[in-house]
Parts: structure tokens; C-alpha cells; sequence
């Protein structure tokens, strides 16, 4: 069921929205992945489209389908080529809302062929960090302030400062605080319960559906295009 929108309150705009998980490739047949289910990344991009806006999804690999019809919709499988799609289609989005899980780190080297079991022993793979793509788009915004960036936080601790961090060192224009400490929050549920945190401080919302979460978040995002 699709939580009611406020019309036409995104007329003309171009609003980028990446969601899901990422997948880093191991070998031919593994990958490191993460619990993203990618469902308020599409909430949102249905909130945007039911108001009006042009949406373009970057997304990362999901079984999800969008109610509206999308502007464009780009599958995307690694934190790599997500920073790829997301750095090249930023010039043409009014707003971008970062609700993509994307990891972190990075297999060093993919094997080509199935990384087999060793008689004995541990075995380790080695890392190499990825791009933060949030924070490439905040560098970027310098270059253009009046786009509107928007960013997640999910956290386990120390949340408003963390998320505060995030905000600041991303350059963002506000953030979206998710607490795992919260029942109801997070990846596996249909319901979600955030803080949104700007410059100005903290606002609370109840736990709610995806979808009504999402209608709050819009209706932020909304009041900070207006400036
Ligand atoms: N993000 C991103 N690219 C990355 C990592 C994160 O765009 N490589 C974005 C997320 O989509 C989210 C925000 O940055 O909007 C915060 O993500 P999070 O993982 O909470 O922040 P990190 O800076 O990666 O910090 P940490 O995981 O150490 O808490
Ligand atoms: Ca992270």
C-alpha cells in the first residue's frame, strides 16, 4: 500500500537516489555483500516520482520494482561502479539522497577462478578501501552549491555524533539517522524510525512505515530546495 503523496511539490526537478546494498567480488562464484534490503531507497524514489519529480535510481543488486514509473533506473552490482554512475549523473540532478549500504572495502585482487578450500589452516583475504562516493559528491557540491545532498546514517552507538561526522565531513546539507538500537529500524523491516540531522540540530520521528518515512524525508528535502 502506497502512503499518500503531496502533489506536484516536485515539479521540473531531478532527484538522484541510490539505494541497496553493494556486492565486491571475491572470486567467480562469492562476494562480500551486506543486509541492505534497499526498500527505503525505493519509498523514496516512489515519494519523489508520486511528486512530481524526475527520478534517476542508481541501484545496487535488489529484487525490488518501483510502483512509479522512473525517469532512469541504472543496476549497479559494486561500490565502484556505483561511484561511477552516481559521480557522472550528479551535473544533471537538482538533489541527490544517498541511501545506498556501500562497503567499505574491496577484495585487493579478484581471483578468476574459485578460490578452492585448504586442507588446513585460516585463510584472509586483503582489502583495499573503496571511494566514498557521498563524500565525492560533497567536493563536488562546492563546485555547485545549489544542489541538495543528502546522506544516511545507520549506527550502533554514539549516533548523533557520528552522524554529525558523517554530515560535516561529507559536506552534506542534512542527514538521515537510523538507529539499529531502535526496534523496528533498520534493514529487515518494513517500518523505519529516524532523526533527520542538519546544521540547524536534530528532529525525532515516530516509527513509521517505509513509505510514511519516506514522505517525511521529502518533506524536508522539499523545504531545503525552497532556500
Ligand atoms: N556512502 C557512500 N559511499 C561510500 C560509503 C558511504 O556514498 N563508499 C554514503 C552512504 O550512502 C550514506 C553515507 O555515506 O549516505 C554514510 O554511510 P556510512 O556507511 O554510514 O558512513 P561511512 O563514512 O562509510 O562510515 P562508517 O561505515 O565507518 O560508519
Ligand atoms: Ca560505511
Amino acid at each position: 500500500e502506497f502512503f499518500a503523496a503531496k502533489d506536484g511539490d516536485l515539479a521540473g526537478k531531478k532527484i538522484m537516489i541510490t539505494t541497496g546494498p553493494t556486492y565486491e567480488k571475491i572470486d567467480p562464484v562469492r562476494f562480500i555483500g551486506n543486509y541492505s534490503s534497499g526498500k527505503m531507497g525505493f519509498a523514496l524514489a516512489d515519494e519523489c516520482a508520486a511528486r512530481g519529480a524526475a527520478v534517476t535510481l542508481v541501484s545496487g543488486p535488489v529484487q525490488l520494482r518501483t510502483h512509479y514509473p522512473m525517469h532512469q533506473h541504472f543496476n549497479v552490482e559494486s561500490a565502484g561502479q556505483m561511484f561511477e554512475a552516481a559521480t557522472s549523473l550528479f551535473y544533471n540532478a537538482d538533489a541527490v539522497i544517498m541511501a545506498a549500504a556501500v562497503a567499505d572495502y574491496t577484495p585487493e585482487q579478484v581471483a578468476d577462478k574459485k578460490i578452492k578450500r585448504e586442507k588446513t589452516g585460516d585463510m584472509s583475504l586483503d582489502l583495499k578501501p573503496t571511494q566514498d562516493i557521498a563524500a565525492r559528491l560533497g567536493e563536488m557540491k562546492k563546485q555547485y552549491p545549489g544542489k541538495v545532498l543528502v546522506g544516511f546514517a545507520l549506527e550502533t552507538n554514539d549516533e548523533r555524533q557520528n552522524a554529525e561526522d558523517k554530515l560535516n565531513r561529507k559536506n552534506l546539507d542534512f542527514i538521515v539517522l537510523n538507529s539499529l538500537n531502535d526496534k523496528g529500524a533498520g534493514f529487515r523491516y518494513d517500518t523505519n524510525k529516524i532523526s533527520i540531522i542538519d546544521r540547524n540540530g536534530k528532529k525525532d520521528y515516530p516509527l513509521k512505515s517505509k513509505a510514511e518515512v519516506a514522505a517525511d524525508i521529502i518533506d524536508h528535502l522539499v523545504e531545503v530546495m525552497k532556500h
